[in-house]
């Protein structure tokens, strides 16, 4: 693969063709201006979560705005995915679900898991009550749904290795949903490209380990909401083929664009955060 080329969101005319692998920094809705019409095949990607995370850049989403305004702005920005797509591409969505906060402001430090950084919590969305589970998921594909995207497979992530929760009134939380979306009824789709166990089709509950985080051997900051390799992967061999291009824009420390130069795909990653821009170069040098 032809190494890649690194830009500013706001630096440069929008490309003309999708030739050489192609990694953004600013904001995703930004980026997405930059790349040529259907110039993608397929989508892998997992936005922030609402009011779980602050990855400490201005305009990020999900950490200052009402849940409404969040899933407002993924739905803007995927009309912007809609139009880089191939006709024939598809979306798969990675979103985490949250709990609301009652009346319960502050957030105390987790030292141990980073990915709970977020000291404030947002106030309880209209309508719910302290403790209800949000759905922002399917909050989030209903709304895409509504938008014109084929709402195709809700796949449970399921994490064996999931973390222990302090909880002692709902079972502990052990998964996180995909969404495949598509542009059109008809799709790209090979279901032999992966198969479960025996051999049989791939089913819609994916049992995939978390991956540990890896510290300190980059000399940037590590991330904390990694994708496992395995779920990337996995969902680029479906929905793509060698040659074709992948994107992914809340690219993060760049799993979805590391598992594309894997597989034999060329490759475009938008993220906000240059310090995050800096470890996804980090990782593909590796
Ligand atoms: C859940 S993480 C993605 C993790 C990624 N899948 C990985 O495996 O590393 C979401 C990323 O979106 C970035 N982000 C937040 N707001 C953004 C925006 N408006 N445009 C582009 N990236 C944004 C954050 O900095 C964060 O790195």
């Amino acid at each position: 693969m032809p190494p890649h080329r690194r830009v500013d969101a706001t630096g440069i005319e929008p490309l003309e063709e999708l030739r050489e692998s192609v990694l953004i920094c600013g904001r995703a809705s930004e980026g997405l201006d930059l790349l040529p019409d259907r110039s993608v095949r397929t989508v892998v990607t997992s936005p922030p979560y609402w009011s779980l995370r602050d990855y400490e850049a201005d305009g990020q989403i999900g950490r200052d705005d009402a849940l409404g305004d969040y899933i407002k702005s993924v739905v803007v920005t995927f009309d912007k995915v809609r139009r880089v797509l191939g006709d024939d591409g598809t979306v798969w969505l990675n979103v985490g679900d949250s709990y609301t906060s009652g009346n319960r402001r502050y957030r105390a430090p987790d030292r141990k898991n980073r990915a709970r950084a977020m000291r404030v919590r947002p106030p309880t969305p209209e309508g719910l009550k302290p403790k209800d589970l949000i759905g922002v998921p399917w909050r989030l594909a209903l709304a895409l749904q509504d938008a014109g995207w084929w709402l195709r497979s809700e796949v449970i992530w399921h994490k064996p290795n999931a973390h222990p929760e302090s909880v002692t009134d709902r079972p502990t939380k052990a998964h996180e949903t995909v969404f495949l979306l598509s542009k059109s009824q008809d799709y790209h789709y090979d279901t032999d490209a992966v198969r479960g166990p025996n051999g049989r089709r791939l089913r819609t509950v994916w049992d995939i380990n978390t991956e540990p985080r890896r510290r300190g051997d980059s000399g940037v900051d590590d991330h904390p909401a990694v994708m496992p390799m395995t779920l990337a992967r996995q969902c680029i061999t479906i929905t793509s083929e060698p040659g074709d291009a992948v994107l992914d824009p809340y690219a993060g420390s760049g799993t979805t664009l590391l598992a594309a130069r894997e597989l034999g795909r060329r490759w475009a990653g938008i993220e906000l955060n240059p310090a995050f821009v800096d470890l996804i170069e980090h990782r593909l040098a590796r």
